[in-house]
């Protein structure tokens, strides 16, 4: 087993590499992109890297060769290689939990064996994807219906995390592929609101359940689960029918049969499956049931070709390696505290809530591994929304606002909407906002603009400030030839490994999130505060203040 995990390390910010970059820092302050591309009509080749269908354009980024060669150098010194193949070997590299981190096990395509504690675990996810196939695909055809004999109209995934936001992303993006005649519906949100407007365009003779929970004890999700549960029943099907509605996604097999679901319905993963890294797994269910399993298939084969690149291309074109580099470049040298991803496809909605869990439970760390503080930024705020959208709303401060904003803009080249020419204005935006940002406007080039349209002189010398931008502004383009399944399986583990390297060289643990667990339980110490009348005097005066304050609005109203 690796021997990297018990490896001392030094500080990140006393690698050679790291004073080498603090240096470079100090040259790239005169850095401008606009003039390098003036000076370097090759940079675009120098700088876009292909991988199956999808192109990666980092050249408006600000870097040069330079910049990329130090990057290179601090990652192998922070040992990534090393790291990378811990986790793929099945070592424990989730120190605090003791588990190995082994997502890529459940899109291993390679007939290579992955152990864990000496066991493969392969036999394993096989037998569970083959009986994820029959049960989506017994789903699709009608051969598993409900209690009356109704084909499922309506799938209901209950989960929160990372037992809600991966499948229902990917069943959104893939929607072009979907069964058009099974309605497919994420409740996560313990507020009623989201599974009371649910129910009410669900039948319940022809509603299938997925109780999808890594644990079987997340609050939220198990409230959720048994207010459905009471729904069905109250709704007149027996209690034997329980079985043939309701299925759940868990490792938890104890939870599952106390909550009534026969084992042959509960579809099993492990502990060494992440929940933010778990739509490859048995949580990807609603995903198979909606696209089919063999383009679930597909899903897996794109992350597993992104796996591969991942664990054999040098860091020089090893595309998770960059762009984990680009953002420590950004984060850590630029003081960039936020990164936006940017999807011009509306199919791709859900891609910065996804990746909000994926990189800020991951990175949203403040001490080492070894427990010490972290003396350096990590996770950057994630955020973002489809173009062109946020061109109407946000982009205005990435443009002209006081912050550096790295952002990705992802886009398909082929739209799988054909409409009159809505893809050509949308590609046209997308090109136009990266090479606005990197450009920008000078002051004269702003006064010649307003001297041409006949602007006073007076007048246009007030607006030149105004209407002048710096640019420099970096991006990295992401295009595709189209959002299919496979590639889009490429995309999501292009990011799952882009985190997982940021979370090596800042020296943190990205497979815990001890954060959530404070929140949660004061929530539970809170909620029989709540249901009383007595006033409440055990916590600080401003939360006293708003329980009492709730209480009393509370009782007002009845
Ligand atoms: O509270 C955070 C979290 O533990 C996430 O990491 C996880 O994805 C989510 O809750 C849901 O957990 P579970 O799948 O166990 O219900």
């Amino acid at each position: 087993m690796s021997e990297i995990t018990k490896a001392p390390i030094s500080p990140l910010n006393t690698l050679p590499a790291w004073n080498s970059l603090t240096t470079h820092r100090e040259v790239m302050r005169s850095f401008v992109l606009r003039e390098q591309f003036a000076l370097d009509p090759d940079r675009f080749d120098r700088f876009a890297f292909h991988f199956d269908d999808i192109l990666v354009d980092l050249s408006k980024n600000l870097i040069e060769n330079q910049t990329l060669a130090l990057l290179c150098a601090l990652a192998r010194e922070c040992r990534v290689e090393e790291w990378r193949d811990a986790m793929f070997a099945g070592a424990a590299i989730n120190n605090t939990e003791q588990r190995s981190v082994l997502h890529t096990a459940l899109r291993n395509r390679s007939g290579r064996p992955v152990k864990v504690h000496g066991r493969d675990v392969m036999p394993d996810v096989k037998a569970v994807q083959e009986r994820m196939r029959n049960f989506a695909e017994g789903v699709r055809s009608g051969a598993l219906n409900g209690y009356r004999g109704d084909k499922f109209t309506d799938v209901v995934n209950i989960g929160i995390g990372g037992s809600d936001l991966g499948p229902k992303m990917v069943c959104r993006a893939l929607t072009a592929y979907g069964d058009r005649s099974l309605n497919m519906h994420f409740v996560s949100n313990v507020d009623a609101t989201d599974l009371m407007e649910t129910l009410r365009v669900c039948k319940p003779e022809s509603t299938l359940v997925l109780i999808a929970s890594k644990t079987f004890t997340t609050q939220e999700t198990m409230t959720n689960a048994f207010s459905i549960r009471h729904w069905f029943l109250e709704s007149g099907a027996p209690e034997c029918a329980v079985a043939q509605h309701f299925a759940a996604l868990s490792t938890n097999t104890a939870g599952v049969e106390a909550f009534g679901i026969p084992a042959e319905r509960m579809f099993e993963f492990w502990d060494w499956v992440g929940g933010r890294y778990s739509l490859w797994s048995a949580i990807g269910l609603p995903i198979a049931i909606s696209i089919g399993y063999e383009r679930f298939e597909q899903l897996l084969e794109g992350a597993y070709r992104m796996d591969e690149h991942f664990r054999r291309e040098p860091f020089e074109r090893n595309l998770p390696v960059l762009l984990a580099l680009l953002s420590v470049w950004y984060v850590n040298f630029y003081g960039a505290e936020t990164h936006a991803v940017l999807p011009y496809d509306d199919y791709l909605s859900l891609l910065p809530s996804y990746l909000q869990q994926a990189d800020m439970e991951s990175n949203g760390k403040s001490v080492q591994k070894n427990g010490a503080d972290v003396k350096w930024p990590t996770g950057p705020v994630i955020w973002g929304e489809p173009g062109t959208n946020g061109q109407h709303a946000f982009y205005q401060l990435i443009h002209q606002g006081t912050r550096l904003i790295p952002a990705d803009f992802i886009v398909p080249s082929v739209s799988q909407n054909p409409l009159g020419d809505h893809h050509e204005k949308l590609l046209a935006n997308f090109l136009a906002q990266t090479e606005a940002l990197m450009k920008g406007k000078t002051r004269s080039e702003a006064l010649a603009e307003m001297h041409a349209q006949g602007m006073a002189e007076h007048l246009a010398e007030a607006l030149a400030s105004h209407r002048s931008f710096d640019g420099n502004r970096p991006t990295t383009s992401i295009v595709c030839r189209t959002l299919d399944p496979q590639t889009l399986g490429s995309l999501i583990a292009l990011y799952e490994h882009k985190i997982f390297v940021q979370g090596v060289i800042w020296n943190v643990n990205s497979f815990d999130q001890w954060g959530v667990e404070l929140g949660k339980q004061l929530a539970k110490q809170i909620l029989p505060e709540l249901e009383d009348d007595d006033p409440v005097e055990s916590h600080d005066s401003s939360t006293n203040g708003l329980i009492n304050a709730i209480k009393e609005m509370r009782r007002e109203s009845w």
